[in-house]
């Protein structure tokens, strides 16, 4: 029986997660932890963790004989840009911390299995853009992103160095409907939706044509179980694994919301944000989460923006607030 904690259980993946977790594990078996207000989203438990406290996590590991841990609390690529140090001290030391304890436990007989994700914001200027391979040149440009390079690397050490079986994937941008958009450059495919269902037109702080990786939530959630239940032996990638969903632009993104919803309009205003989205890759190879753990995304464009136009709300107050 595993034992699971999520810490960033409030954010945009973490709150989704737990709730699937739980469906698949049993709500007692599932602790949501993050350092902001209590939510339980499926689980019966809560328990607040600054994942910059070490000692905090290691007791509520061994208080609920945790045997699993997601580690998912970070700031993203806009909101780092804004506090690069504190970008960096809590995306590196959150990681160290869980792999360090991992290190310990293990070494104790008591295995812990981590996940962390890493980004597509890992791969830079002079990544192949198109179908980037897994193996390639990565030149981060952002502070998230760098945390993210250097989060692989560590990841990959604590594998082949001390045995931590920790598993992690550089996911696309993710679309999701049940929290607000959380300081990523992603996120302009979130926000346009929510001034869609208010009957407003979105100005795009990306231009038109900027194509970028995206993933809808359930693909997220699907692949990210995926990789944690398949067997240790097949899972031959211990920094991060490049998963494709879709790649769209911010034109072909609103052409499909006007077929569905005749009368949307959007503007362009790309601003600093634009110089991040063009060192990120267009589309990804994902040859080897395929081979490696059966990975196949489900969800195309048209299916997204059914989903998203059905469930996002049109008084944005009615969202809970993502860490
Ligand atoms: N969605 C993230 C961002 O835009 C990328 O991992 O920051």
């Amino acid at each position: 029986m595993e034992r699971i904690l999520v810490i960033g259980a409030n954010g945009q993946i973490g709150s989704e997660l737990v709730e699937a977790l739980s469906l698949q594990h049993g709500a007692d078996n599932v602790i949501a932890a993050d350092i902001g207000p209590r939510s339980l989203f499926g689980a019966t438990c809560y328990e607040t963790i600054d994942v910059l406290d070490a000692g905090r996590i290691a007791t509520i590991v061994d208080t609920y004989g945790i045997t699993q841990l997601y580690q998912l609390a970070a700031l993203l690529s806009v909101t780092g840009e804004q506090a690069p140090l504190k970008a960096w001290t809590l995306n590196m030391n959150g990681l160290l911390n869980v792999l360090e304890l991992a290190r310990e436990r293990g070494a104790a007989g008591k295995p812990l299995k981590i996940f962390w994700p890493s980004s597509i914001a890992a791969f830079g200027p002079h990544t192949p853009a198109v179908d980037t391979p897994q193996l390639a040149v990565m030149d981060p440009t952002t502070i998230y992103g760098i945390s993210k390079q250097a989060g692989e690397r560590l990841c990959e050490y604590y594998f082949t160095r001390f045995g931590v079986d920790v598993r992690s994937i550089r996911y696309p941008g993710i679309i999701s409907h049940k929290s607000p958009p959380g300081g990523g450059t992603t996120d302009y495919a979130i926000a346009i939706f929510h001034a869609a269902k208010r009957g407003e037109r979105y100005t795009c702080f990306l231009g038109p044509e900027t194509t970028l990786p995206m993933i809808y939530m359930p693909d997220a959630i699907r692949a990210t179980i995926q990789l944690m239940d398949a067997p240790g032996e097949q899972v031959r990638i211990r920094s991060a694994y490049n998963v494709a969903g879709l790649s769209f632009n911010p034109r072909e993104l609103a052409e499909e919301i006007v077929r569905q919803l005749p009368g949307f309009r959007i503007q362009y205003q790309p601003d600093h944000r634009q110089a991040i989205a063009d060192t990120w890759p267009h589309s990804l190879d994902d040859t080897y989460a395929r081979a490696d753990w059966g990975w196949k995304a489900s969800i195309g464009l048209q299916e997204l923006v059914r989903d998203m136009l059905e469930h996002v709300p049109a008084a944005p107050e009615k969202l809970h607030h993502a860490a």
